[in-house]
């Protein structure tokens, strides 16, 4: 069974006084499967909050129809298998970190005589132990977003939403959310994450997809992705001569770095061997061939550029 199964999923934010209608999610379909951490990546104002929010019943879709843990979204009682880390979020500044969870504990199910257990847990589990006792108008950004992951546990959910969880947080910060991240997963937690921050989903997702204007563009594992559209960089001790490279590959990409340093994109071994063999058949004496795999964010950059292209 999927975490999650998102099916042709459409809504349309109505317009009001004065504004513009919006189509926030498009035809969207998506699935999630048990035990991964998934990344749903998009530029500001794709659709990544408003999917959030449909799945959890804060927002209702205009069509479409969608699953969390087995249970169709309408179903309220999901909510307490389900944690949820709002973007942006704000708790009260005069409260404690323990204070807020026990706030919290007290709006989920956690049963009474276990909410200061719980809470001491997960301030370790987010390594805030030691500010248990301090008031969150002296915590950093990185600290509020820790207690947010605190209070998106505190029912020891099967699955949790993540909306924007490392926006604003420094790198340092960054890495500890992450293996707060890989501790939860390694738990048995489906996590699902929206981030802009490309790097930060690379680093920690199962599976991405990427989405603009309420669309999904692309999904898959991360090193799928990245490796579909490969490129070599052939390093050579003696000089290559520009002429042999315009007359020899009429149909593949070749762009001469440097003199000694040729990069070639093939679309398959084939073709990279090809290439090797006309090389050294005109004389030229190869020292080094590295593979280089684009990153996330040029596989989003050019989905996001060809979609825009397109939309003219
Ligand atoms: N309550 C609302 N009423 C009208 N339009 C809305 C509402 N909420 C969101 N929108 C619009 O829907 C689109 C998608 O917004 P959404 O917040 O889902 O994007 P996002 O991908 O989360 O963006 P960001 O990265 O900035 O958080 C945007 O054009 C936004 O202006
Ligand atoms: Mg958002």
């Amino acid at each position: 069974m999927n975490a999650i199964e998102v099916n042709e999923l459409t809504k349309i934010y109505k317009a009001t006084r004065g504004g513009v209608e919006v189509t926030a999610l498009n035809n969207f379909s998506l699935s999630v499967a048990k035990g991964e951490i998934f990344g749903l990546l998009g530029p500001n104002g794709a659709g990544k909050t408003t999917l959030i929010k449909t799945l959890l019943g804060i927002v209702y879709p205009t069509t479409g129809t969608a699953k969390i843990l087995g249970q169709p979204i309408r179903d309220y009682r999901i909510k307490r298998k389900i944690g949820f880390l709002p973007e942006n979020h704000k708790f009260p500044n005069y409260l404690t970190a323990e204070q807020t969870l026990k706030y919290f504990a007290q709006l989920s199910d956690v049963e009474f005589k276990d909410i200061n257990k719980q809470i001491d847990k997960l301030l370790s589990l987010v390594k805030m132990e030691r500010w248990k006792k301090t008031k969150i108008s002296k915590f950093s950004k990185g600290m509020m977003q820790r207690l947010g992951l605190a209070q998106a546990m505190m029912n020891n959910p099967e699955l949790i939403f993540l909306d924007e969880p490392t926006d604003g947080v420094d790198p340092i910060g960054r890495k500890e959310i992450r293996d707060v991240l890989e501790n939860l997963k390694n738990s048995g937690t489906t996590i699902f994450l929206n981030s802009h921050l490309l790097s930060e989903v690379e680093l920690v997702s199962n599976r991405v997809a990427i989405m603009n204007s309420g669309k999904l563009l692309t999904e898959g594992k991360v090193e799928d992705l990245t490796t579909s559209k490969e490129s070599y960089i052939i390093e050579t001790a003696n000089a290559i001569e520009s002429n042999l490279l315009q007359t020899t590959f009429d149909n593949i990409r070749l762009k001469l770095e440097t003199s000694h340093k040729l990069n070639v994109n093939v679309k398959d071994n084939m073709e990279l061997n090809f290439v090797i063999d006309k090389l050294r058949k005109d004389g030229v004496n190869i020292k080094t061939i590295t593979i280089q795999k684009h990153s996330l964010e040029e596989l989003f950059l050019s989905l996001i550029a060809d979609e825009r292209g397109s939309e003219k």
